[in-house]
């Protein structure tokens, strides 16, 4: 978003500063995993993320609203399953899952509060699009799914 929509101050600076939070995530995981002894292995992307980006319009400013809303989306699941994760973790982990699931509460509202304000759509209409994306949102993460991922559906048997 920020290579997308430079000329937008606040948003290009704010998803800018998400994504340094981001990478300082994916550098803390991997520390935690060489501590671990848990080797490094390449997956394949779920269908999640995939199939929520399917969903975004292409004209603008739909293609800019429907990118905040399924980034908040995406973030508000991820949160609520690292709360679910964490207390059954040992207990560093699960501190560490507990600060991961801080600062996806934080990033949903940052993306909802851009979709906004950046877009100039009105909030009904926000409201009737999001209600159109959790739909989808909701059967990727209750569909049968062959692969188990964060953000799987439930498993096919
Ligand atoms: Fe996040």
């Amino acid at each position: 978003m920020t290579n997308r929509y430079p000329e937008r101050t606040a948003l290009a600076q704010r998803m800018s500063r998400l994504a340094r939070e981001e990478l300082r995530h994916f550098e803390q995981v991997r520390s935690i995993m060489d501590d671990m002894d848990i080797p490094f292995e390449r997956l394949t992307a779920s269908r999640y993320a995939g199939g929520l980006r399917k969903a975004m319009r292409q004209e603008e400013p739909y293609k800019l609203l429907d990118m905040l809303l399924i980034g908040a989306l995406i973030e508000a699941r991820s949160c609520e399953r690292f709360a679910r994760i964490a207390p059954r973790l040992p207990e560093k982990l699960g501190r560490f899952y507990g600060g991961l699931l801080a600062s996806e509460a934080r990033h949903f509202e940052h993306y909802v509060a851009f979709a906004k304000s950046e877009c100039g759509v009105d909030e009904a209409e926000i409201n009737a699009r999001l209600e159109e994306l959790k739909a989808i949102e909701a059967s990727l993460i209750s569909d049968p799914d062959d692969e188990f991922r964060f953000h799987s559906g439930a498993p096919a048997l």
